[in-house]
């Protein structure tokens, strides 16, 4: 029995910053997903996959001041009383994963790639979402300027597997730690001389994380911000050595890389090795970073593990997308369904529901109609699905043991045995 909803429900839409993926659009992000996979196969990379949520801890570290982990978490309460963040980034979790299993007890260096959402609460705009995809690797376990620079040299090897041309890969080093230190003394020091100019976020910064100002969203246009120190005035002889290595190496593998001296990354983990990659593409917006990520000393010891190093980096997918649609790059093709059967009565559907299983089994795709249609009806449905061929089935071709085949594009058909359609079908 039907029952009358009472009054109208109100259609309901998504939250604000998120989007749904429809087929035709999912279909190209299989297409890049599948392109990425092999791409991690052939450089040593296994999937791991972690939770969508973790305890809040793993993310809102002591040291991690940036905006995303301070300001834009999704933070909740379970019914336990736990304190839980919807993850805004995958290294955090992955890393917490790595300790937790103890990975670092099987080998020197573990690689790992991930692929999902993150959320973060930022203002909506092109290319930027409360709910988005990246895809991401982690090399853990050792420190190494040939391994920084192999991550760097597989992005590169992304864009350009992908066709993507209007990009560009920024490299830079903000030191090690004592250089760090010393940059963070230089920087504290000039932004008190421009307390008054900086926001009220920045000025708390000037003391407890003067880097962050580089990149806050109000100030770092600013042109005194702009003109403030580099980490390069500041590095130790080991920093500079190590940056010279990757640059050489990078050199050696043929990788085009610009060093952008002011690149200084929006995360409080990373120390050495900095890269991102750029879109120059007209029209892309002004979220024009695909991907960022770079080498981290201690985040591995933070979240509970031994003294180990890291490299990674993570691009966003509905960015590459974006990227890709701008320079009118394919990467799905166009599969067309085989088959789409065609019957004259109810009878005869019966029959051809095994014809379908039967094809089905043997690997071709095709359909039918499930409505009773009548033969107009699902001709159209035929055409619509844009199958190779149509199979019809009527009476006569019961009695005759045959099908009527139609090549949808020659239009020609003909009477067939099952043997010669399936013949036919698999050419
Ligand atoms: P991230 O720079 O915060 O780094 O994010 C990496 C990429 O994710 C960005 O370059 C961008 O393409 C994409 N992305 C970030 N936020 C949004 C957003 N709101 N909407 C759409 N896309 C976005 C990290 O997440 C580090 N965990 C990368 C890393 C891996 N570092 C070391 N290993």
């Amino acid at each position: 029995m039907s029952m009358k909803l009472k009054g109208r429900p109100i259609m309901q839409q998504k939250p604000k910053g998120t989007y749904d993926l429809l087929p035709n659009e999912t279909i190209k992000y299989q297409a890049l997903e599948n392109h990425i996979k092999k791409l991690m196969e052939l450089y040593g990379y296994a999937e791991i996959r972690t939770p969508i949520f973790e305890h809040s801890s793993v993310f809102h570290r002591k040291t991690e001041l940036s905006d995303m982990v301070t300001k834009e978490t999704y933070n909740f309460k379970d019914k336990g009383d736990r304190d839980l963040t919807l993850r805004p980034e995958g290294t955090a979790g992955a890393i917490r994963a790595y300790v937790e299993n103890k990975l670092f007890a099987n080998q020197g260096l573990t690689k790992l790639y991930y692929l999902g959402p993150n959320f973060r609460y930022e203002r909506p705009q092109k290319g930027r979402f409360r709910q988005f995809y990246q895809f991401g690797i982690e090399a853990v376990g050792i420190k190494s300027s040939s391994l920084d620079a192999e991550v760097i040299a597989l992005s590169y090897k992304l864009i350009a597997s992908l066709g993507l041309k209007q990009v560009k890969i920024k490299v830079n080093s903000l030191g090690d730690i004592a250089s760090r230190s010393h940059y963070k003394d230089a920087l504290t020091l000039y932004f008190e001389g421009h307390r008054s100019e900086l926001c009220s976020d920045c000025q708390r910064r000037i003391t407890e994380n003067p880097i962050r100002i580089l990149d806050c969203k109000i100030d770092s246009h600013k042109p005194f911000v702009k003109e403030a120190a580099t980490p390069s005035d500041y590095y130790s002889e080991e920093a500079k050595k190590y940056f010279s290595e990757v640059l050489s190496y990078l050199d050696s593998m043929g990788i085009n890389y610009e060093v952008d001296k002011r690149l200084v990354r929006g995360l409080d983990y990373y120390g050495h090795t900095v890269f991102e990659v750029e879109a120059n593409i007209k029209g892309f917006g002004a979220q024009n970073v695909l991907g960022g990520g770079g080498h981290y000393e201690h985040l591995v010891q933070e979240l509970g593990g031994p003294d180990l190093d890291g490299v990674g980096i993570a691009f966003g997918m509905e960015r590459l997308m974006m990227a890709l649609e701008c320079e009118n790059i394919q990467l799905h093709e166009d599969v067309k369904p085989d088959f789409f059967i065609i019957t004259f009565d109810k009878k005869i559907h019966q029959k051809a529901l095994g014809l379908l299983t039967k094809l089905r089994d043997l690997g071709f795709k095709g359909d039918i109609d499930h409505e009773s249609k009548g033969f107009k009806g699902q001709l159209k449905l035929a055409v619509n699905s844009k199958a190779k061929y149509f199979i019809i089935i009527g009476e006569e071709e019961i009695e005759q043991g045959l099908f009527t085949l139609k090549d949808s594009f020659t239009q020609e058909q003909e009477k067939v045995t099952l043997e010669t359609l399936i013949k036919k079908l698999g050419k």
